[in-house]
């Protein structure tokens, strides 16, 4: 789609970084990539709720829920996933404008498209997490039985099955999630989080 020159930025007197200082953090996109049931949504769920304790302004953002909504109009195809990403890295920097740290959590299987998403806000304002479960835990747990769907032949287009994910090759936190509790891997990040800046607070408080 072209863009329209008739359509001029307009400037908004309450900026990000007057929003910034206002709620004490620095903005950014937390985003959780991973395989359907790797723990993407649990562990950014949990995040959210120690950010949140802490008096933290967030919001989540998740797969299943924005399909509900926003996005009830795409499948699963690949222009469809290109599609999905695009619109959340767009509201993902809506957000992130507003001032909250935003949670993602899509499975976002391909890189350019996680780059793309990178590329909509500053570089120190987007931290990848990649969320990384073997496949063959993910299809163990199989929560809502679509592993065995896929295998069976009843979806196509299955994440891990007949779609590919690509690993991400330099997240800024990689969590092996079938090494640790899910309250040790939220620590990970709130930690990350303290030490770069974003929100104020004592690392040791969370060393694990
Ligand atoms: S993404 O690939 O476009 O990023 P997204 O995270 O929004 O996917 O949605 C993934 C969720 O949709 C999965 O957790 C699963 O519950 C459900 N789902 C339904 N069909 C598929 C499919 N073909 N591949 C992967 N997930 C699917």
């Amino acid at each position: 789609m072209q863009e329209n020159e008739n359509i001029v930025w307009h400037e908004q007197h309450i900026t990000k970084d007057k929003r910034e200082e206002l709620l004490n953090q620095k903005p950014c996109i937390l985003w959780f990539t991973g395989l359907s049931a790797s723990g993407k949504s649990t562990l950014a769920n949990a995040v959210e709720v120690e950010l949140f304790k802490r008096g933290q302004k967030t919001y989540l953002l998740d797969g299943d829920n924005v399909r509900h909504g926003l996005n009830k109009d795409l499948g699963f195809s690949e222009l469809d996933r290109i599609e999905n990403i695009r619109r959340i890295g767009e509201v993902a920097k809506l957000f992130v404008d507003s001032g909250l740290l935003t949670l993602t959590a899509f499975i976002s299987p391909f890189k350019s498209d996680r780059q793309i998403a990178r590329s909509l806000v500053k570089y120190d304002e987007f931290i990848e997490i990649f969320v990384d479960t073997p496949i063959e835990v993910c299809e163990q747990r199989d929560p809502k039985g679509l592993y065995k769907k896929a295998r069976d032949g009843a979806i196509k287009n299955f994440t891990g099955i007949d779609s590919p994910y690509e690993q991400p090759e330099n997240p800024e936190i990689h969590i092996q999630t079938d090494q640790k509790t899910v309250q040790e891997c939220a620590d990970l990040v709130v930690n990350h989080l303290i030490k770069f800046g974003y929100i104020q607070g004592n690392e040791n408080d969370y060393a694990i």
